[in-house]
């Protein structure tokens, strides 16, 4: 949040007050969203205002009005000030994003880990992304890697149809495969086998999908990326104790090797989401 906010703010808020509203706060293109505390409910205006005359790019102001919730892992928003809209453009590694911040996931705070495993990329993969929302991780992937192809599925129909339109705008669409289903029939029906590489990006339910991930891997197997949460008593100790810890139980039942686990977030009071970079390999 820009410095010169915090004055405005402090202006309005006590400095405890304005804290609150400092470490939640999101930026999606030019829509700000806010977390704003019950015993701040009266100043939401106030606040929003504050952001649209402070910060220059910002154009629309949301409160958050519910947690991220439900298998589309979307939040309700309750407009406060500005333009009354919810879709915008975002832009990240030189790609551009149509991001409907009321009717798909998007995450701005995720740019690091799809770097991460974008530059992981090898010539020619073919890659499952099991819960590819707006196409973020696989449309940086296809930009960076010329000759690889990625399956990319979503149940919701809005995040399907926003995949579609950013792959075209990016100009990876004869790359990016966009798939509106369920991810474990869609590679039940038609992905079996076909993976060098699966990216897991549904750390709250990630466990359940593990048998078709690794069926989607081809017949001498591969790697899969898979995210969850565990809960550590500091990033370091999720790293190297919970994080690997939740990986090994759940890939117990395959030849796996653990080539490395990231801390991508602290998402709550000591719960980290993780992401467990897992070879497999097929007899
Ligand atoms: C946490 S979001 C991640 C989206 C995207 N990878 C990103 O980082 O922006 C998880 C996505 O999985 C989708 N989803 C949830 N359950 C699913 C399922 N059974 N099959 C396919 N997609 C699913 C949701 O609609 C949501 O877009």
């Amino acid at each position: 949040m820009p410095h010169m906010l915090k004055n405005v703010l402090a202006g309005v808020l006590t400095a405890e007050e304005a804290s609150q509203v400092y470490s939640a706060f999101d930026q999606v293109g030019d829509i700000v969203i806010i977390k704003i505390p019950d015993s701040l409910a009266a100043k939401k205006q106030v606040i929003a205002e504050a952001i649209l005359a402070n910060v220059k790019t910002a154009k629309t102001v949301f409160a958050q009005a519910s947690a991220v919730k439900g298998d589309y892992r979307i939040r309700e928003l309750e407009f406060v000030a500005g333009e009354n809209r919810t879709i915008t453009e975002y832009r990240e590694h030189g790609c551009r994003f149509r991001v409907d911040v009321a009717r798909a996931y998007f995450s701005p705070r995720l740019s690091t880990e799809r770097q991460r495993i974008a530059s992981l990329v090898q010539d020619r993969e073919t890659i499952v992304n099991m819960f590819a929302g707006i196409g973020t991780y696989s449309i940086i992937i296809a930009k960076a890697v010329k000759t690889c192809r990625v399956y990319s599925i979503d149940s919701n129909s809005v995040a399907h149809d926003l995949c579609i339109e950013n792959a075209k705008i990016n100009k990876v669409a004869d790359r990016v495969v966009p798939i509106c289903a369920d991810a474990s029939e869609a590679i039940k029906s038609q992905l079996a086998g076909v993976a060098d590489r699966v990216i897991m990006p549904l750390p709250e339910r990630a466990k359940e999908f593990v048998e078709p991930a690794v069926l989607a891997l081809k017949k001498h197997g591969g790697v899969v990326h898979y995210f969850a949460h565990v809960k550590a008593d500091g990033k370091q100790k999720a790293k190297e104790e919970a994080g690997a810890k939740d990986a090994k139980e759940v890939f117990a039942p395959y030849s796996y090797e653990i080539l490395g686990t990231t801390v991508v977030r602290e998402v709550g009071p000591r719960i980290y989401q993780i992401v467990a970079d897992v070879k497999i390999t097929k007899k």
